[in-house]
């Protein structure tokens, strides 16, 4: 599990962000991944990888199903547009 969470680091850190990165993944995938799919795709809900972080945030702040009930902070919520938007569509 260890040497797993490296990889995955030295992943972001290539990436840029690694911080901003490493949570927002994690973040996406404690509150979004259930309906949006692995990494944004193939999920029962609508496909949302690669959408302008813009959008996803501003989703997220009114989301459609579920108005404000996702407790995140903005920091947060600027963390997982910012893995959304970076993900191929
Ligand atoms: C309970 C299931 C569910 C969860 C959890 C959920 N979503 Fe959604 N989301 C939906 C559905 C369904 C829609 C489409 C609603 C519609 O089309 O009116 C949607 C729409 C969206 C959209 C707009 C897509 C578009 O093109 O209109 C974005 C962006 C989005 N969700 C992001 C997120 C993010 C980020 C999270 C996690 C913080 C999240 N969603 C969690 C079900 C969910």
């Amino acid at each position: 599990m260890k040497a797993v969470l490296s990889v995955l680091s030295l992943g972001f850190l290539l990436a840029g962000s690694p911080a901003l990165a490493a949570d927002g993944a994690a973040l996406y995938g404690k509150h979004c991944a259930s309906c949006h799919g692995k990494e944004g795709k193939n999920g029962k809900d609508v496909a949302i990888a690669g959408r302008p972080e813009d959008v996803i945030a501003a989703n997220i702040k009114a989301h459609p199903l579920s108005m404000n009930s996702f407790n995140l902070s903005s920091k947060q919520i600027q963390a997982i547009a910012k893995y959304l938007a970076h993900l191929k569509p």
